[in-house]
């Protein structure tokens, strides 16, 4: 197994291997242990305000002196209009019953009480907290953020679940492009067409392989060093390892969660829009069977507020029928050991 390539030179790491943003689970602690492993740890700042990022980016300095990407959403977001108005209610009401019926007491917000921020504010607190790689997913960066980013010397690192918005992507500068296989758990990264793809990862890597020349890293269904391998051979040159380290010492998933991903069979795990209103991959409960039910569902980030406070009290409750656990297809021992022996075991399997 070669790990130097274009990418990790790019990047400046000795393996090409990313330990996954992953916004609620990945931690500081999980970015400085993937560092530890001569790895690239990537910190999930998602929709967060500007001067929670930076509390966040300098907790991870405190720990590690590596460099680390730092992750972004950059999605539109919707204009809230009479429609939308009307439509929160009833789903709100529905919602409201639902926890009701399962004996959950919660209040959830009026569509004026939601708070949505713009990534630009986030791209300020990245340059200035001298972030050296940032990557993005839900969209593409518009045309003057990718040049203030370009010109700050910042790395970027764009998301496709096709070949579409590969191509995309490269046209815009963006330096290396994370391709995420339809096995991946969490949100999808779509942004050109809001349907699921249906390629697999598979023909998606090596078809976009085909269609670009920067330096693709392959996202989803990579748990052992035969699937690493597998994506190397599809035209990879980089691994973004998500599920793998979700039972980690340094996951922010509370106990009762890594127990039902080690209690998993493949007909638990859906692709869905019910917690957020943007397809995202994990495990299918009381909640997403109810919604899926009632087919109303809110565009992203409205069903994901609306829901965040059901889904906060859930989890202080250890109610696994009311919280989104992601996780991608490849089931896994969900390991409790350290991210670092994590990765550093996944190395030696790769390069048996
Ligand atoms: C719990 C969880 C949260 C995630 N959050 C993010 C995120 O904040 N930003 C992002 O770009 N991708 C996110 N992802 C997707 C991962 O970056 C990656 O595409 C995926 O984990 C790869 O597939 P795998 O889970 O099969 O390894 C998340 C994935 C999981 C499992």
């Amino acid at each position: 197994m070669h790990w130097k390539n274009d990418l990790s030179r790019l990047l400046n790491i000795e393996y090409p291997i990313i330990q996954a943003p992953m916004l609620g689970t990945a931690t500081p602690q999980m970015v400085a242990a993937a560092a530890k492993a001569n790895c690239l740890g990537a910190l999930p700042l998602g929709d967060l305000p500007a001067d929670k990022c930076v509390e966040i980016i300098r907790a991870t300095k405190q720990l590690t002196n590596a460099v680390f990407a730092v992750n972004i959403f950059v999605n539109d977001i919707p204009e809230i209009t009479d429609e939308l108005r009307a439509q929160y209610k009833t789903v709100k009401n529905f919602i409201t019953q639902l926890a009701n019926q399962h004996h959950i007491e919660v209040q959830l917000p009026e569509i004026e009480e939601i708070k949505v921020n713009s990534y630009h504010e986030r791209i300020d607190a990245m340059i200035a907290e001298d972030c050296k790689i940032v990557s993005f997913t839900f969209g593409n960066l518009d045309e003057q953020s990718i040049h203030r980013l370009k010109s700050s010397g910042i790395k970027l690192i764009g998301t496709c679940t096709s070949v579409n918005e590969a191509v995309i992507l490269e046209k815009s500068g963006i330096d290396l492009i994370c391709v995420q296989g339809i096995e991946a758990g969490g949100h999808r990264g779509t942004f050109v067409n809001a349907d699921i793809p249906e390629i697999g990862g598979m023909s998606l890597l090596s078809k976009v392989y085909d269609s670009v020349s920067v330096p693709l890293i392959y996202a989803g269904g990579i748990y052992n060093g035969r699937t690493l391998k597998a994506a190397q051979a599809l035209g990879a040159q980089g691994f973004q390892i998500g599920s793998l380290l979700l039972g980690s010492a340094e996951s922010a998933l509370m106990e009762f969660e890594k127990q039902r991903l080690r209690n998993l069979n493949e007909k638990d795990i859906v692709l869905t829009k019910s917690f957020s209103g943007r397809y995202a991959r994990g495990i299918k409960n009381t909640f997403v069977n109810a919604v899926e039910a009632n087919q109303q569902i809110l565009p992203y980030p409205y069903q994901n507020k609306l829901t965040a406070e059901l889904r906060r009290i859930a989890r202080i409750n250890h109610n696994a029928d009311f919280v989104n656990i992601w996780t991608g297809q490849s089931i896994n021992a969900y390991s409790g050991k350290s991210t670092t022996e994590i990765l550093e075991n996944l190395i030696k399997e790769a390069e048996k």
